[in-house]
């Protein structure tokens, strides 16, 4: 992971007089280009003129990725407060420092331990989707192709937030398991091969199915290490099953899959058919809602399927 030299980060996160003093690069066929050095602060001006150039990602040094990262963690209370940064904006920021946190934990598994960040991370994520209308929208704010894995583990937690908020009722520590479990569901791609995350063309091709370990491997790399609770420990490792049995890794068929588990995989299916990746072009809701019900019986529970097809087609739906 070291060898990716460079981190994006959207436009929306780069608050004037809050970023802190860090160089900045814009992208220019394939070239990064200095905008500005980490002596020069990131102005007002600086905003508006990148706004009319329709430019959504500069991009920072990974070595200064800390220093931002730290930023936007300590100031999301903030960020998140203020009447001038619209809903939107907000949601990207949200997600940025989402996406940050699953970057930085691939780079250093063991930092799944400092449980407190990412509770602190998933219930800001509880509180945006429950109380933004648009919340589902703004997940694909921070698609950026070559981090395709950490964006759509952000996209996997807020989505499964929002249908067991719809579908189930949860307790607050639940939906916080709920959350924690999801966006470190695919941690174990981290241990299938050193080099199999190094570069950005990789990491954004992975095919899922030659990479099967991962959900056992990342299971028990999290169980071994004790922090997380079991709803969470529950969908890294069964993320993967089918209702028919033809899953992975323990290939449990029906109901003896756990709820939270078969919820993931259609919010993993969802959110991979939806986003545009490198030879897959996004589809809308709708189509891949309609793909995804072939699939009814063999990956998927009828009836779950179901609810949660009226969750993302923004249909009230109860337990
Ligand atoms: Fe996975």
């Amino acid at each position: 992971m070291k060898s990716r030299f460079y981190r994006p980060l959207s436009l929306a996160c780069i608050v004037p007089d809050y970023f802190p003093d860090v160089a900045l690069f814009v992208r220019n066929n394939g070239n990064y280009i200095l905008y500005k050095n980490h002596d020069r602060k990131f102005t007002e001006t600086d905003q508006l003129r990148l706004e009319r150039t329709n430019t959504q990602f500069l991009y920072v040094r990974s070595g200064d990725m800390d220093v931002v990262t730290e930023y936007l963690e300590q100031n999301l209370d903030v960020l998140m407060a203020r009447t001038d940064i619209d809903s939107g904006a907000k949601g990207t920021i949200l997600y940025q420092t989402a996406a940050n946190y699953v970057t930085d934990v691939f780079d250093a598994p063991e930092k799944t331990a400092d449980l407190i960040r990412c509770r602190s991370l998933i219930r800001q994520l509880m509180k945006y989707v429950s109380g933004h209308e648009d919340a589902l929208k703004a997940l694909q704010s921070i698609t950026s192709q070559n981090y395709y894995i950490f964006t759509h583990s952000v996209q996997v937690a807020a989505l499964m937030m929002l249908a067991h908020e719809r579908l189930f009722r949860l307790t607050h520590d639940e939906m916080i398991d709920v959350g924690v479990g999801s966006l470190l569901h695919d941690v174990g791609l981290v241990f299938l091969s050193g080099n199999l995350l190094d570069s950005p063309e990789a990491l954004s091709a992975i095919e899922y199915h030659k990479v099967k370990q991962h959900a056992q491997k990342g299971y028990e790399y999290l169980h071994e290490a004790g922090t997380l609770g079991e709803v969470s420990l529950t969908i890294v490792r069964h993320h993967h099953e089918r209702y028919d049995g033809g899953g992975y890794p323990a290939a449990l068929k029906g109901d003896d899959i756990p709820r939270s588990a078969q919820l993931a995989a259609l919010c993993d299916t969802f959110c991979a058919m939806t986003t545009d990746r490198p030879k897959h072009t996004a589809l809308p809701g709708a189509e891949a809602i309609r793909i995804m019900e072939d699939e009814v019986g063999g990956f998927f529970s009828p009836d779950l399927f179901y609810r949660f097809a009226a969750v993302v087609a923004g249909k009230k739906a109860t337990a």
